[in-house]
């Protein structure tokens, strides 16, 4: 059988956001700026730089507004900045910063949209109607990214019926892409492809993204599984940072370090070079006091010394 993989893959790093949002220890605003202004030194085109949600709920990114207002002053044309923004609320307070893109985030499972965001999935759907008019008035790009897509910690398995049934919501609304997320990390590349799948009748495959985390090591399983269906955009995260305060236990995404060594050894490329992306993971690694989360910039660092 001849799979035909994608050229090229758009990586997303969403370091800066899903990576540091569950940081318990306070991340001062220079470090987070240091940490993509290297992701960006390194060849990353597309990042999400923090989120416009309540402070109370997550207080790791209430420095959102100065991490935009530095972007705004250093903004590079080549580079899409992302925001993720939950309500009119967050994009008021996100829209003087001219974000590229808006990311508007639901739930496929009716129990996490309650823990993530204190409504219900047709309730959040109601809150990102205006949100996505709003950003597309403005002339941001929007995207609709629907968390637990195999699985929730709360509810156990998903259906690809009801992830479809929220693709088709948040296209009805005006998402223009679409992020198919294992929030938990519990997928397996047959479920996460008939996740993936589900989103193929509301939205051509080149709009789609996957976003895995790794908590039971499968995302790189799973992102080659996505790569099979023709995939070619993924949000990982540097050095695994991260995990979602609203479920217990997940780890980060996928690293990005390991999703690029693995697409350049298949041929595909990212415009990132890997050896300067290896060492900003090391950095916030070093400074949150964590062992890399990346087993290859693990490799490559023990090569280096
Ligand atoms: P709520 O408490 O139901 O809302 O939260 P509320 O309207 O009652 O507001 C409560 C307080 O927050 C009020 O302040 C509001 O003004 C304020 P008070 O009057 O008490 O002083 N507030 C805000 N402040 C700043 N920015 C805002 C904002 N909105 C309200 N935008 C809400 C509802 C949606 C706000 C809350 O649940 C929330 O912020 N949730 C976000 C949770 C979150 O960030 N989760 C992680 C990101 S999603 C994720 O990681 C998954 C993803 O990676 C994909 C995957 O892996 O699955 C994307
Ligand atoms: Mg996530």
């Amino acid at each position: 059988m001849s799979i035909d993989y994608p050229q090229q893959v758009t990586i997303i790093d969403v370091g800066a956001r899903d990576g540091l949002q569950n940081e318990k220890q306070p991340v001062p605003t220079e470090v987070k700026l240091q940490l993509i202004d290297g992701l960006i030194d390194a060849g990353i085109k597309k990042l999400e730089a923090t989120s416009f949600v309540s402070p109370k709920w997550v207080p790791q990114m209430a420095d959102n507004s100065d991490i935009m207002a530095h972007i705004a002053q250093n903004r590079r044309d080549d580079v899409c900045y992302s925001v993720l923004v939950p309500n009119m609320r967050g994009f008021d307070n996100a829209v003087a910063y001219r974000p590229d893109e808006v990311v508007i985030f639901a739930s496929a499972s009716e129990a996490f949209s309650q823990k993530n965001l204190n409504c219900s999935i047709a309730e959040s759907i109601e809150r990102f109607a205006p949100v996505a008019a709003a950003a597309k008035a403005q002339g941001f790009k929007v995207r609709g990214v629907i968390s637990c897509t195999v699985g929730c910690p709360y509810e156990g398995e998903v259906t690809p019926s009801q992830v479809a049934t929220v693709c088709k919501q948040l296209i009805d609304i005006g998402a223009e892409h679409l992020g198919i997320a294992d929030t938990i990390g519990v997928g397996t590349p047959i479920k996460v492809q008939n996740a993936l799948k589900a989103a193929f009748d509301y939205i051509d495959v080149a709009n789609i993204s996957g976003h895995f985390h790794d908590t039971y090591g499968q995302a790189l399983a799973n992102t080659l599984a996505a790569l099979q269906l023709g995939v070619s955009q993924f949000d990982t995260s540097v050095a695994g940072l991260g995990g979602c305060p609203y479920a217990k236990g997940a780890t980060g995404n996928v690293a990005t370090e390991d999703v690029v060594y693995m697409l350049h050894g298949m041929d595909i490329e990212t415009g990132i070079d890997l050896d300067k992306l290896v060492s900003v993971g090391e950095r916030i690694s070093e400074f949150l006091g964590r062992d890399n989360g990346s087993r290859v910039a693990r490799a490559l660092i023990n090569k280096r010394k």
